[in-house]
């Protein structure tokens, strides 16, 4: 399986170990159509298997990370279309993804936006982001993980201010609050998250993986059951060559250089 050679809604770039998928719908603001997350979880699952690849960013325009899901899509739909095409369920994918994540946000995260955002690893906002969960606006609420991750994210308090009131936060709120990763500023923004990106890259990629996997055990079972998994997980990296690379490469004063194995 390989990348498309030009994608409708999307466009990819690999940068070393890194891609970069850049929502590309400018006159939507980067709404969540259907064929927008068709070409998203393409570029996803090809990322997911090609060894090459360790970290996936995701960003938008410096308008709008995403604007929400396609309001102009969802209009006409009623209950029983939504009980026999669950179209928000191919969003999931991306929470799915074993390989790290980061989301590049700038301009506008509403709605879906927003909950494309948290299902990412790392949550790197721009100064000028506005996050929002609108859709009480709409007549609805959110549905797409936002009425999950949001208060996991950011407390039942702001959660429910956010949901309720549909009224917009800003990045160093976001932050404060333990939404966003780390705020960067205007000037060479995705460049900066992109150096982030491939300090990540470097680092063995079957540990990143487990360290994202034990984390994200965390939000589904108990303390004591997390932490003997991720003991196991620990274990596991020891049948690794790249732990005895890393733990060498410490006491011989160097750089490691791992192999992914
Ligand atoms: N769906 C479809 N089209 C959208 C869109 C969306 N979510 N958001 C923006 N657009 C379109 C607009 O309709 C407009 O298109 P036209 O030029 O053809 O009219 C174009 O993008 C530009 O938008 P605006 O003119 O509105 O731009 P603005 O700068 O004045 O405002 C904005 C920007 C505040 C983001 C505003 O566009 C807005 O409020 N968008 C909707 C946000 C929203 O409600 N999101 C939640 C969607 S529901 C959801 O996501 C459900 C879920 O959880 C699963």
């Amino acid at each position: 399986m390989v990348f498309k050679d030009n994608y409708t809604n999307i466009k990819i770039k690999i940068i070393e170990r890194v891609i970069l998928i850049t929502l590309n719908r400018p006159s939507a603001l980067n709404a969540l159509s259907s064929g927008l997350i068709d070409d998203l979880n393409h570029a996803l699952k090809v990322a997911e298997k090609n060894s090459n690849i360790s970290v996936i960013v995701i960003t938008g325009s410096s308008k709008a990370f995403a604007a929400g899901a396609d309001i102009k899509e969802m209009i006409a739909k009623s209950f029983s279309d939504l009980i026999d095409n669950d179209f928000i369920k191919p969003w999931e994918k991306l929470s799915l993804c074993k390989k790290p994540t980061i989301a590049a946000v700038d301009g506008y995260a509403l709605g879906g936006g927003c909950e494309l955002a948290m299902m990412c690893d790392l949550l790197i906002a721009n100064e000028n982001t506005k996050f929002g969960q609108p859709e009480i606006n709409l007549g609805v609420f959110p549905a797409a993980g936002g009425t999950q991750r949001l208060p996991r994210a950011v407390g039942k308090a702001k959660a429910m201010d956010m949901v309720l009131s549909g009224r917009m936060m800003g990045a160093e709120e976001a932050e404060k609050l333990g939404l966003v990763s780390r705020i960067i500023s205007s000037d060479n923004f995705i460049e900066n998250v992109i150096e982030i990106a491939k300090e990540i890259s470097e680092k063995s990629l079957p540990s990143l993986i487990m360290a994202k996997d034990a984390i994200n055990s965390s939000y589904e079972t108990s303390l004591s059951q997390g932490i003997i998994y991720e003991r196991r997980l620990f274990r596991s990296a020891f049948s690794l060559e790249d732990q005895k690379e890393g733990m060498s490469a410490f006491i011989e004063k160097r750089k490691a250089k791992f192999k992914n194995s």
